[in-house]
């Protein structure tokens, strides 16, 4: 566990980040609890065999999904009553059982009566895999594939739509209880759904082997400083000298591909933020769950099915600096508004964060060029470059590796201007070793020998992180 680092007002000597008495109890309690979770030789052959049992059942569930399915009209479906749809359901279960010679209790029968009703009239045979926790991403590529994300890893599952317009009419549902729509002359839609997941289509033409569907999962539950750490996705020093630099407001810039855990890392930084912080937050889908008192979200909007009344994220930010706040957070900077976001951080919105879709610090300060732009500003490359040196302060790259691990692989500090070249170093960053068994990267998170360019601001406002940190380790 990471202990938060104590802010040091007056006392020059350097606190420590060791294990602290509470530290090392906490991990105690930890062990002992995963002890008790340890079973005995007859209690883990009881779990094993109610697994076996309930993998069977979602087979069942399956199996009796694509029968209701067959037997179903889909065209009445909607115009049935809910009574009638019962009915149906409890005969289609009933044979289907006795075929597969599976006999259930009376609380197993009805949980499945009521998970056919909820598949047939919801999300179809999303359903399953909406409610399933371990599933954090849906994919879906035509009626007959559809993959999730488990653990950081893609599987192909064996749920399926019956057809094409099976999916097409889920997806209308979808869609449709959102105030959108999707079809031939307009292909594609970006949604979010009730339970505040993250939805997006692109039916055909536009996709060529049926619809595209592509779900995000939302979790309320944010992986905390704590358990990033404990997960390993960094280091207890990373997460002081993390602390350090929101605390002081330095500009951060969370960089990483698609799913590679950025607003999760920007989530988790966020909490370092004092509570006495007015903080506005600019989303296209409200994601970030602040813990502070004072926040203000806002959230995009896209033009209406008439091409009326778009919000847009760069109006947003205008609207924000006119509401004074603190801080700035944007959850994703992609088009023009980069612009009012560097400008934003240059003109006393310090301590203002965002994420960039990108491979790399470097490749994060392209994009951002390549923003500003796209945004139609005709500025000479030097002086984009300058505007963004002086603005951002920290690059954080996150990654997902190829075992499906999400790790912070570097800090970068943004130093200033050499020339035409902004000019960077990395603090902290993550050593590939070896690739062990099963595919698992092993490796470890090293200090570069660099001391933060920002290690006299960190001190002055009693950040006095020890030097230890920033040191080198052999290896
Ligand atoms: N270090 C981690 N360890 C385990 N799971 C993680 C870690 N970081 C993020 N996740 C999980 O990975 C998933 C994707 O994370 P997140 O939404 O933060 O990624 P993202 O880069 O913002 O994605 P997108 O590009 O779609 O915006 C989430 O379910 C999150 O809980
Ligand atoms: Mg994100």
């Amino acid at each position: 566990m990471f202990r938060r680092y104590q802010r040091n007002q007056e006392a020059p000597t350097p606190p420590k980040i060791e294990a602290a008495p509470e530290e090392i109890a906490f991990k105690q309690r930890q062990r002992q609890e995963r002890d008790k979770k340890k079973m005995s030789q007859s209690e883990i052959a009881d779990v094993q065999r109610e697994s076996k049992r309930q993998d069977k059942l979602l087979d069942v569930r399956m199996e009796l999904h694509k029968r209701l399915l067959e037997t179903l009209n889909l065209a009445v479906l909607d115009k049935a009553t809910e009574q009638e749809l019962r009915q149906e359901i409890t005969i289609i279960t009933r044979e289907g059982l006795r075929d597969a010679g599976v006999v259930l209790n009376g609380s197993e029968l009805e949980q499945i009566n009521q998970d056919l009703f909820d598949e047939v009239t919801g999300l179809g045979p999303l359903e399953i895999l909406l409610k399933d926790p371990s599933v954090n991403d849906i994919l879906v590529n035509g009626p007959l594939q559809v993959f999730v994300e488990r653990n950081g890893k893609l599987e192909l599952t064996s749920v399926r739509f019956k057809d094409d317009r099976h999916l097409l009419r889920i997806i209308d549902k979808i869609v449709s209880a959102v105030g959108r729509r999707v079809d031939e002359s307009h292909p594609y839609v970006d949604a979010r759904l009730a339970d505040g997941s993250r939805f997006n289509a692109m039916v055909p033409p536009c996709a060529v082997d049926g619809a595209l569907v592509s779900i995000r999962k939302f979790s309320k539950e944010k992986l905390s400083i704590d358990e990033l750490v404990e997960f390993g996705a960094f280091t207890e020093e990373m997460a002081a000298y993390l602390q350090a630099a929101v605390a002081t407001r330095l500009n951060i810039v969370v960089s990483g591909g698609t799913g590679s855990g950025k607003t999760t890392t920007l989530n988790a930084l966020s909490s370092f933020i004092d509570d006495s912080e007015r903080i506005v937050t600019i989303e296209d889908t409200a994601e970030l769950q602040l813990q502070q008192i004072h926040v203000g979200r806002m959230e995009s909007r896209p033009p209406n099915v008439e091409g009326k009344g778009e919000v847009s994220q760069r109006i947003l930010l205008k609207n924000a600096l006119r509401m004074r706040p603190d801080r700035i957070i944007v959850g994703e900077t992609r088009g023009e508004e980069v612009i009012d976001m560097l400008q934003a951080m240059n003109t006393g919105h310090d301590g203002s964060m965002t994420t960039i879709h990108a491979n790399s610090a470097r490749d994060a300060v392209s994009r951002l060029e390549n923003m500003v732009a796209m945004a139609g500003i005709e500025m000479p490359l030097k002086a984009v470059r300058q505007q963004i040196a002086s603005a951002v302060n920290l690059m954080v790259q996150v990654s997902r590796l190829q075992d499906g691990s999400r790790r912070m692989v570097s800090i970068t500090e943004i130093t200033g201007m050499e020339g035409e070249i902004i000019s960077m170093q990395e603090v902290f960053k993550f050593k590939r070793e070896r690739i062990g068994e099963g595919g698992k990267i092993h490796g470890r998170f090293v200090a570069t020998g660099l001391r933060s360019h920002y290690a006299e601001r960190y001190r002055q406002w009693g950040y006095d992180l020890p030097a230890s940190i920033y040191v080198e380790q052999a290896g």
